[in-house]
């Protein structure tokens, strides 16, 4: 007999105790795949390189990219430069001194997805790059500091827009979190804006994407005629980190944790 997956009352998917394990593993992989990429970002190289030796971890690793033929998407990576927001597509393009990037990368390990991202820099960014990274990254580990059972997703929003709109940054809109497990792209949508108290109720046992993307400019992106490449319309600078979570009786565990310790910006170590 197969039981009903366990669901909230807003219909988000429950998981099981045991499931943990499995989450565990597949961000596993996908960590050890960007602490590894760090060594190779460097003035000079393309991002079609990076792209393979990611994909070549990954499958090294045992598991599976579950970008390649996502939609129609062919590469292991999402690689997105300066004002890039989000799914830059890896490609000739080598890295300039200054450049900053953030590279996406998810996995699938006996069926369980594993999705996080990070910013990375080529050579010395700019001052205001350096803050842009920063706000972002503190936005995510505050938006991940404000899950709890009994609270609700908005709570992550509001904790993340407070933090870097104080910080004379913008939030994303149009791109957002995402339920994860056995699937890529569940419900529900985590928003990276809001108001504390809205949203779903948060429930032990719901496993999820946090991934704000913040710009230096104007909010607004457009999508480029490849179909993936996002940008911000007024071309400042963005950027993104994600990790995947899952919530506890007490709290939060992160799955894609760096074991080298490599999550944060590099000057913040
Ligand atoms: N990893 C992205 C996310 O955070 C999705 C990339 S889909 C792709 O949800 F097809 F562009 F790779
Ligand atoms: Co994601
Ligand atoms: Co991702």
């Amino acid at each position: 007999m197969k039981t009903e997956a366990a669901r909230s009352p807003d219909g988000v998917r429950i998981y099981a105790p045991e499931d943990f394990e499995g989450m565990r593993r597949a961000g596993r992989v996908v960590a050890e795949v960007l602490d590894m990429i760090e060594d190779h970002v460097r003035p000079g190289a393309t991002t079609a390189a990076l792209d393979k030796l990611c994909q070549d971890f990954v499958e090294a690793s045992g598991a599976t990219s579950a970008t390649i033929g996502y939609r129609g998407y062919q590469h292991a990576s999402c690689i997105s430069i300066n004002h890039v927001v989000c799914h830059g597509i890896p490609g000739e393009r080598a890295l300039k001194d200054g450049d900053i990037l953030n590279i996406d990368v998810t996995v699938i390990v006996d069926g369980w997805y594993g999705d996080s991202s990070r910013m990375y820099v080529a050579g010395e960014p700019s001052v205001k790059a350096k803050r842009l990274i920063e706000t972002t990254y503190h936005g995510l580990m505050l938006g991940i500091e404000a899950v709890k059972p009994g609270g609700h997703f908005g709570d992550i929003g509001a904790a993340i827009q407070h933090y870097a709109e104080g910080r004379r940054c913008s939030v994303v809109r149009e791109f957002c979190g995402h339920g994860l497990g056995r699937v890529f792209h569940d419900s529900p949508n985590v928003l990276h804006y809001g108001r504390q108290g809205g949203r779903e109720a948060i429930h032990s046992g719901m496993f999820f994407t946090i991934e704000p993307m913040l710009n230096l400019g104007r909010p607004e992106t457009k999508i480029l005629a490849d179909g993936w490449t996002a940008v911000t319309r007024d071309m400042s600078l963005s950027a993104q980190y994600e990790h995947s979570v899952g919530v506890t009786d007490q709290g939060v565990e992160i799955f894609t944790l760096s074991p080298a310790g490599r999550f944060a910006p590099p000057w913040l170590r």
